[in-house]
């Protein structure tokens, strides 16, 4: 069954699963990508930091997948978020991959301390401009950083890529997205291979569902109406995560994994008001 769809509020058509990318490096990287690309994953998440924008662009080649078919993406790194720098590493990323344009570019992280998020937001409208970039986005934005954006350049992200699993449901964030036509993504939707997996809850729903706890976790992301990116390097947990789209959790179910929700679900405690990552 193919990945469904959804349109961005740029226009723009986009998979309501991507694949996960990071720790995905060098020629073994390239193979579990490959994998992915040919078991029918039509988007690659990937950041200038994961060091593997080669990997990514070394796999959509080898894959022999029509390029038109796929969406690409890279992010941009704290530490290059000054205007010149910024559109000067987009430039690099584009190298790296030996791609033309991407589909999605991120600002990784606000770093509100260094407070330049908004001179790289401008980058990333410009490199837009410029055929470099097809949709321009972030990932870990709070409200705040948001409405600093559309104040100050008037254009709001097509996606916001934040830490979502059960553990960390992010129901207010994931509202203010909705409210503003941006796409929620759920970076580390399987809580990283943490207890989850093993969750007591989830292995219920999962048996009486005749599926696996990580596909119960990917649908219940998908009916929250967010777009996962599980990452896995292993062949068959890639075709299993992207079959989710044959059956359906009820409202009781939908319920009953909310309960799972804990106020500092955040795996490592990476708060975007406060944390910064360069
Ligand atoms: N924007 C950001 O700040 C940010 C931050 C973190 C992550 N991300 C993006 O989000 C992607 C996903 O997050 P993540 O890699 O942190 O974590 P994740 O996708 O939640 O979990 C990946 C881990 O789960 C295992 N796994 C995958 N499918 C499984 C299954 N069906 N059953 C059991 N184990 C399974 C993988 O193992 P194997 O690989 O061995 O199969 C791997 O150890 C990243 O790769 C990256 O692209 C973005």
């Amino acid at each position: 069954m193919p990945i469904p769809t959804l349109t961005l509020n740029d226009g723009t058509t986009f998979p309501a699963m991507t694949f996960g990318t990071y720790k995905l490096n060098g020629a073994a990287g390239v193979e579990a990508m490959k994998s992915a690309l040919n078991v029918g994953y039509d988007a690659l998440d990937s950041a200038f930091n994961y060091e593997n924008e080669g990997a990514v662009g070394r796999a959509v080649k080898e894959s022999g997948r029509d390029r038109k078919t796929l969406r690409i993406a890279s992010k941009l790194p704290g530490r290059h978020h000054a205007y010149d720098e910024a559109l000067t590493t987009i430039e690099e990323s584009l190298y790296r991959a030996q791609v033309d344009y991407y589909d999605l570019y991120y600002i990784h992280w606000p770093n509100p301390k260094q407070g330049k998020y908004v001179e790289a937001w401008k980058a990333l409208i410009e490199a837009k401009k410029r055929g470099q970039i097809r949709s321009i986005a972030v990932c870990n934005f709070l409200p705040e950083h948001l409405e600093r954006l559309e104040a100050e350049t008037g254009v709001l992200p097509s996606i916001n890529q934040i830490e979502l699993h059960p553990y960390f449901p992010q129901d207010e964030m994931r509202k203010w997205n909705h409210d503003h036509g941006i796409v929620t993504q759920a970076w580390s939707p399987l809580g990283r291979a943490n207890d989850l997996l093993t969750n007591p809850l989830l292995e219920k729903i999962a048996k009486r569902v005749g599926k696996g706890v990580g596909q119960v976790i990917l649908r219940w992301h998908h009916q929250l109406g967010s777009v996962p990116i599980p990452k896995s390097a292993t062949p068959k947990r890639q075709i299993e995560n992207r079959s989710i789209f044959d059956f359906t959790l009820t409202d009781e179910d939908m319920a009953a994994i909310a309960t799972l929700a804990r106020p500092d679900g955040r795996l490592k405690n990476q708060d975007p008001a406060v944390y910064e990552e360069f």
